[in-house]
């Protein structure tokens, strides 16, 4: 059943396909949501033609302040782009593989799609996802939002500044794009989600030079440290990766979030890249350790809560669908769940609310 990209976008490979803004600058503000589609041929239809419409709604939202930097990704888990779009698929997509060593622990957990928002102004991320959720909020489940800002300097809430060796001008493009190996997606990117909470009170225990052991760096001025002092489980000597002689690069867009009052200090990790291979590998590295057992202490003071890898994919395709009717499924239409019968969307309980922990943890409903 052709229920992927329209033929006349396949078929246009000679006109290079749009990409969403994956690589757009880091901004002060940013907003994760991430939802789950309720299981009724209905709500992929509405969230199908939303995908259509999108870059109208988003236009309209940008133009009340163009200074304000406002972007928004688009992406998408495995078994939801079964159900939204089905053959052709994303050659590398499939759903997050969790990691698991000692206590530590990269947990997969739920989520359908994606919205990274971003601009400098908090208002402008709100406004979007009020917009985006007044559409979709009949189709969708919420799982997780959070409110992401710029700490000081571009530091996490362990001190550190963050996003310093990310790569910059048309290598951010070649990190993060598919291209010929993937000709119907090229333009998409893969992404791949986790939201960590830090022990501040263990973490503000340890000497400034043992925190910058850890993470290779050093804490005020941000200066790499020299291999001669920096150790081989250093969080930036575990994260480069090396293919033929080449570092393989991603982007990350980290920000750091938290609810003072409730003492939760936590980085929400995003990592964009042209194959989710590369980010596996560092959760390997991290979680289980290079070699096996010589891991990431960053691991020993932070712990990973959620887990997503999404496909963005290009912004010619999500136009692609615009207009479509809404095509029916190929699974047998799933019973009814409390979810759909719940007012939408059904937030998490208050308690639950901003971090999701306790029912998200160990959650492995994406496997
Ligand atoms: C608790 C969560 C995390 C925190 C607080 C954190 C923090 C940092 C900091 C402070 C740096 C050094 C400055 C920089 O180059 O940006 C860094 C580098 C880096 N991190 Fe993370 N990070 C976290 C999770 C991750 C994860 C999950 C990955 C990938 C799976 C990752 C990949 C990288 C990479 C690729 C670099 C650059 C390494 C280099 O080329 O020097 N980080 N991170």
């Amino acid at each position: 059943m052709e229920r992927g990209p329209s033929k006349e976008s396949q078929a246009g490979a000679a006109v290079p396909a749009v990409p969403q803004p994956v690589a757009a600058p880091l901004t002060r503000s940013a907003i994760f949501l991430v939802v789950e589609l309720n299981p009724r041929a209905e709500s992929r239809a509405v969230v199908r033609s939303f995908c259509g419409e999108f870059a109208a709604l988003f236009r309209a939202v940008e133009f009340r302040d163009l200074e304000g930097g406002l972007s928004c990704v688009m992406a998408f888990g495995s078994s939801a782009w079964d159900q939204l779009f089905g053959a052709p698929r994303p050659a590398e997509l499939h759903p997050f593989r969790e990691f698991r060593s000692g206590g530590r622990h990269a947990p997969a957990t739920r989520g359908d799609i994606l919205f990274h928002i971003r601009a400098k102004r908090a208002d402008l991320c709100f406004e979007l996802a009020t917009q985006i959720m007044e559409r979709i909020g009949s189709a969708v489940s919420v799982v997780d939002e959070v409110c992401g800002f710029r700490y000081f300097d571009d530091r996490d809430l362990l001190g550190f500044v963050d996003g310093t060796e990310n790569p910059r001008g048309q290598a951010v493009l070649d990190a993060v794009l598919v291209r010929d190996e993937d000709p119907v997606f090229a333009g998409g990117s893969y992404l791949i989600v986790q939201k960590y909470l830090h022990n501040m009170a263990a973490w503000n225990a340890l000497p400034t030079e043992a925190q910058e052991r850890i993470i290779g760096r050093t804490k005020l001025s941000d200066v790499e440290l020299d291999d001669s002092v920096k150790p081989t489980s250093a969080h930036n000597a575990l994260t480069v990766i090396v293919e033929n002689g080449n570092e393989v690069k991603i982007l990350r867009d980290n920000m750091p979030f938290g609810r003072a009052g409730y003492g939760e200090f936590g980085t929400y990790f995003i990592g964009y890249s042209r194959s989710p291979r590369t980010i596996e590998q560092m959760l390997e590295n991290m979680f289980i350790g290079r070699p096996p057992g010589n891991y990431d202490r960053l691991l020993d003071f932070s712990r990973a809560v959620t887990g997503g890898l999404f496909f963005a994919p290009s912004a010619t395709f999500l136009d692609s669908l615009e207009g479509e009717p809404p095509a029916p499924a190929d699974a047998p239409e799933p019973a009814a769940t409390p979810a759909e019968t719940e007012p939408s969307p059904p937030a998490l309980r208050e308690s639950d609310a901003s971090l999701g922990i306790g029912s998200l943890k160990g959650d492995t409903a994406n496997e």
